[in-house]
């Protein structure tokens, strides 16, 4: 499916444009700020190793060290949902909060049928509206969304340990009240979870794919920069794409 859809990038003369000419997408705002690459690079980080660790509990590929590696997901799972909180503070209540790249406007709207015609090559001008175009931020708001649903059921699988004071599992903390009754049990409760938190890994594995795919085809100054090498010239720099202002709303 990439490769099909790389390979379309070449009658399109994207793929000279590109990588031959050299010419990439131009930005407003050359350099992004330091900590939310940061946040995304240590979040990624921790994200691999989660799916991994957790395909690796349920299918028993690797025979040994196995409560090891329980144990790092449950390490991963602390360090992954404070970088999350730690991202929507940066988003919502830092000083450069930057919630709004993220939200998508009337115009974003208006935008979708245009952006999908660029990824899918029946135009080649990508319309402009914001940092991110509407298919990016919405990939975002999912990705924000799934991590919370799955740190929800991840936390709802600790069964087997009691939280201090309280005395009882974050299961029944989680779960008691509502789904339990509903389905039988407590038991009965967790084994949905674990089913829905399984079916959001696969979801992950898909929509990542996708993301690392197109950031390293549609701009790769941009994610060298995002990454921390080397920054990306706007001096040199040339519409790889036809970029077509999306007007204002009005009033
Ligand atoms: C966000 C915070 C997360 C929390 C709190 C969490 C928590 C947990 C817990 C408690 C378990 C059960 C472990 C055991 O049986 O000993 C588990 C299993 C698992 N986790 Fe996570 N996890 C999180 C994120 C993730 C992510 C991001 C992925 C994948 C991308 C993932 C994939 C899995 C898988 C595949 C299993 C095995 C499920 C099964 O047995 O069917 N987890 N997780
Ligand atoms: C090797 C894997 C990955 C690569 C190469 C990658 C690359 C990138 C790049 C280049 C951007 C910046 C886009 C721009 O500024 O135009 C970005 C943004 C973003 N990525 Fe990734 N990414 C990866 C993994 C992930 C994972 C695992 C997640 C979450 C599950 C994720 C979530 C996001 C989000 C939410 C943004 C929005 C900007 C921000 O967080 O500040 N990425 N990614």
């Amino acid at each position: 499916m990439f490769a099909f859809h790389f390979f379309m990038s070449i009658p399109m003369g994207r793929f000279r444009k590109k990588w031959i000419e050299g010419k990439w997408p131009e930005h407003d705002e050359p350099h992004p700020p330091a900590l939310p690459k940061y946040i995304h690079f240590q979040h990624l980080v921790m994200m691999f190793v989660l799916g991994f660790t957790g395909l690796a509990i349920r299918f028993p590929f690797i025979q040994n060290g196995r409560t090891t590696l329980r144990y790092v997901h449950y390490v991963a799972m602390v360090i992954v949902i404070a970088t999350f909180i730690w991202r929507l503070w940066y988003a919502f209540a830092s000083k450069r909060r930057d919630w709004r790249a993220f939200a998508i406007t009337k115009r974003d709207v208006k935008s979708l049928l245009g952006v999908a015609a660029y990824y899918s090559f029946f135009s080649n001008s990508k319309p402009h509206t914001d940092k991110y175009n509407v298919m990016q931020k919405g990939t975002y708001l999912v990705f924000a969304m799934l991590m919370a649903v799955q740190a929800l059921c991840g936390l709802a699988l600790l069964e087997f340990w009691k939280i201090p004071f309280l005395g009882i599992t974050p299961s029944s903390l989680l779960l008691g009240w509502w789904l339990a009754p509903m389905v039988g049990g407590v038991a009965m409760a967790v084994a949905w979870m674990r089913t829905l938190h399984y079916s959001i890994t696969w979801i992950f594995i898909i929509v990542v794919t996708v993301h690392m795919y197109l950031s390293a085809t549609e701009d790769i100054p941009v994610t060298l920069d995002f990454f921390g090498f080397g920054s990306h010239d706007e001096a040199e720099g040339d519409h790889g794409h036809e970029t077509v202002p999306v007007p204002a709303e009005e009033g």
